[in-house]
């Protein structure tokens, strides 16, 4: 039986993924369902995934969202078709469930860009700050932070602190920026981004707006302050969704991630959906860790339980308490 579990371990390639060839017959759709029933496994998806992952979803959401049905789900195993840190808050949830992540190097530049040690250094800079960390980075920051936030609820989060209460809110600066606006707190942000948000071509966004003149452009608030500041709408990506369905309005601008765009045509197919362009040669912008999991990588993940999502256990329950605080705080606010 511990042979067996050794040989599963090998069968995860260096890089991080189960590299196994599957027989082409075979429906993806109805192994995967088939996976999930026996294994009583849940498939947690977040909007920026491949077309054909969403819709064998059993919960697709936003970040907020996801974390909560990880919070809430009896199921035995998560399968979570997103990215790491998304896995990894699901598994500080869940320390006795099992959480499988389909590529493990589907990471994201947002956690990257904060590294345990400096953030640690940051910190001590400012020692009477409290810590809202946005949940884009790795469990050993979320260890390091006071409560957590996500695009959804940052506001509440950030008026939740006492006034009188300095901030450090990390690692994304333009979100930092637009909640900073939002709320009037005078916060200390450090200087990360993400590498989706941060390339939409400002230029490319007004042609189109001339292009379509009737157009509303919505952004999500990674992006730029001067993308922002062009925006008609600015949300986490379920907000996004939900301003399109209830809007009056046919014609959108979309200047986040392009995954979210196929809920936007299913809920309202006779609306008209652009996405925003990138500042390269790409009509659309994708984000490349998202996009490691695929249909494929989905089923081994479900058929072989791997690859896994392991998080030491100091560093886990350090991590809990701010996503709590977040869970709670959220519920307070209706989110
Ligand atoms: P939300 O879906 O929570 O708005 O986050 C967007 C994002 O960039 C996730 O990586
Ligand atoms: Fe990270 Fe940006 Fe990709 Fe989201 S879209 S996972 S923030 S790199």
């Amino acid at each position: 039986m511990e042979e067996l579990v050794v040989d599963k371990e090998k069968l995860v390639n260096e890089k991080g993924f189960l590299d196994i060839g599957i027989d082409l017959r075979l429906d993806l759709f109805e192994e995967i369902k088939k996976l999930k029933k026996e294994k009583n496994a849940i498939l947690l998806v977040h909007y920026y995934q491949d077309a054909d992952i969403q819709d064998i979803a059993d919960y697709i959401g936003d970040s907020l969202g996801l974390a909560q049905q990880a919070e809430k789900t009896p199921a035995s195993i998560i399968a979570f078709a997103g990215v790491h840190f998304m896995a990894e808050t699901a598994k500080i949830l869940n320390p006795n469930k099992k959480v499988v992540l389909p590529d493990l190097r589907a990471g994201c530049s947002l956690a990257d860009s904060c590294p345990p040690k400096e953030f640690k250094k940051f910190k001590e800079q400012h020692p009477d700050h409290i810590v809202i960390s946005y949940i884009n980075c790795t469990a050993d920051i979320k260890a390091m932070s006071d409560i957590i936030c996500t695009s959804s609820n940052a506001v509440a989060i950030v008026n939740s602190v006492p006034a009188d209460k300095k901030i450090i809110f990390a690692p994304d600066k333009n979100l930092g920026r637009y909640i900073i606006k939002k709320t009037g707190r005078d916060m200390v942000l450090w200087n990360g981004t993400c590498m989706v948000h941060e390339i939409f071509s400002l230029e490319k966004i007004i042609k189109l707006k001339v292009k379509y003149p009737n157009a509303k452009v919505i952004a999500h608030p990674e992006c730029e302050e001067a993308v922002l500041q062009h925006a008609d709408f600015i949300g986490s990506t379920t907000a996004l969704l939900k301003y399109t369905i209830t809007s009056i309005e046919k014609e959108f601008i979309v200047a986040t991630e392009t995954g979210i765009i196929h809920q936007m045509i299913k809920e309202s197919p006779g609306k008209m959906f652009i996405p925003a362009p990138p500042d390269n040669m790409c009509a659309c912008n994708d984000c490349p860790h998202m996009k490691l999991n695929t249909l494929e990588k989905v089923y081994l993940c479900l058929k072989y339980e791997l690859p896994e999502i392991i998080i030491p256990e100091e560093t886990r329950s350090r991590a809990l308490a701010p996503i709590k605080r977040m869970l709670e705080i959220s519920k307070a606010n209706g989110l």
